[in-house]
């Protein structure tokens, strides 16, 4: 993914820094079109894992919605040119001011997650003089065979309305005049591998539309979230995740009826492989049982290893020394500042430079200025 001219500019680069290939997410985004949109599925780009302006210009102009989670975020796409109409807003926590903003804009969907939320919305939809377009998202109780922390449909989560309590729900849309059901949502998860589970997601899906239809609610649309998992022990392998087969097992086992659309809300699987955090090594040094490589980027730019003891590939970008066997850790007060352990890679000396990969979705946007350090820069391929 590197070749010398560009580490040789890298050199002359403050470090640490995310770079970006552009030329990735282009392919990337021309599978979308090939397998999701000659579908007419419509997929939103889900901006908690990236809202980097040249990133979000790309997905607005290959057609793509939002996926928003935040006031903040609906206010970013509109900036970055995403058509409201094809902003969905999810999140169990929307307060009065975000759920407003998300109103002024006559956004496609807010994703609703509650009661109370739908009684909150109901409200300030009226004095608005607006009416909400939602979805109910439903958690589905599935397990999604991912991370727990990126584990979000199962009965322990805080997420979504259990399917129980979904009749009592759609009984009582009636009294909100301000609300219009369009939809049903569903999000079991992040960095999902396993089609099956995707499969068995349909399956549910399928069972959960007669609520709405024996009560004589016509769905628009099925939104169906993300969690498309990417390959990060071998990125190089698998630049692109197989889309061919993801939105072919959906067309597949996806009921879906005239004129009722398919949405996916996409974010790791768009951008994950597109994204590395160059680092410098500070200094080796040899513990009483490991050898540890200290760079210079911490768990302020990539908290992924620390919060989900994510292992992400590390690609030596200087040296082609014999390997040997590292710690690779950064530079903050933590222990929990580790990249990576017991990992085989060249031999590295102060000042040389490698590339965290696979850090294009939830790395930079999770980034902190914890120890006051200042933000890591982005640079994109087309810098160069
Ligand atoms: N839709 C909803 C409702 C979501 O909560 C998420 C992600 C997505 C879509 C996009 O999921 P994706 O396609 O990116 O898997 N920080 C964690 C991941 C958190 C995911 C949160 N929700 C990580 O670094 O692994």
């Amino acid at each position: 993914m590197f070749d010398k001219n560009l580490v040789r500019q890298f050199r002359e680069l403050k470090t640490p820094f995310y770079y970006y290939d552009l030329d990735l997410i282009a392919e990337t985004l021309d599978e979308i079109n090939k397998h999701a949109f000659s579908r007419g599925f419509h997929v939103h780009f889900a901006l908690k894992a990236n809202n980097n302006d040249p990133i979000l210009q790309m997905m607005q102009k290959a057609g793509l919605g939002a996926d928003c989670v935040s006031g903040e975020e609906i206010e970013k796409a509109v900036g970055a040119g995403f058509d409201p109409s094809k902003i969905a807003f999810a999140g169990v926590g929307k307060s009065d001011p975000e759920m407003e903003t998300g109103l002024r804009n006559d956004i496609f969907s807010f994703n609703c997650e509650s009661a109370q939320e739908l009684e909150a919305l109901n409200e300030l939809a009226g004095k608005l003089g607006k009416q909400a377009r939602i979805a109910l998202r439903i958690n589905p109780n599935l397990e999604a065979g991912t991370h727990r922390y990126i584990t979000t449909g199962t009965d322990d989560n805080k997420f979504g309305i259990p399917s129980e309590f979904l009749p009592g729900i759609l009984d009582s849309l009636d009294r909100f005049k301000n609300l219009k059901l369009t939809g049903m949502h569903v999000h079991i998860g992040s960095q999902i591998e396993n089609f099956k589970v995707f499969e068995a997601m349909c399956g549910r899906i399928n069972n959960l539309k007669s609520f709405f239809t024996e009560r004589g609610f016509k769905l628009q649309h099925i939104n169906v979230g993300g969690g498309f998992g990417i390959c990060y022990n071998a990125p190089d392998h698998h630049p692109i995740p197989d889309f061919k087969n993801y939105f072919e097992l959906f067309d597949q086992h996806l009921e879906r009826d005239r004129g009722e659309e398919i949405h996916f809300e996409l974010g790791r699987s768009l951008v994950g492989q597109s994204g590395s955090l160059i680092s410098k090594v500070l200094f080796t040094k040899q513990g009483r049982n490991t050898h540890f490589a200290i760079i210079d980027a911490g768990m302020t730019e990539l908290i992924r290893p620390a919060l989900y003891q994510a292992r992400h590939h590390i690609e030596v970008l200087t040296s082609n020394r014999p390997n040997r066997t590292y710690t690779v850790a950064g530079p903050i007060c933590e222990t929990a500042d580790t990249f990576r352990t017991g990992i085989s890679m060249p031999e590295v000396k102060r000042g040389d430079l490698l590339a965290i990969r696979s850090c294009g979705a939830y790395g930079q946007v999770m980034s902190s200025d914890y120890n006051l350090r200042e933000r890591a820069k982005a640079y994109y391929s087309s810098d160069f």
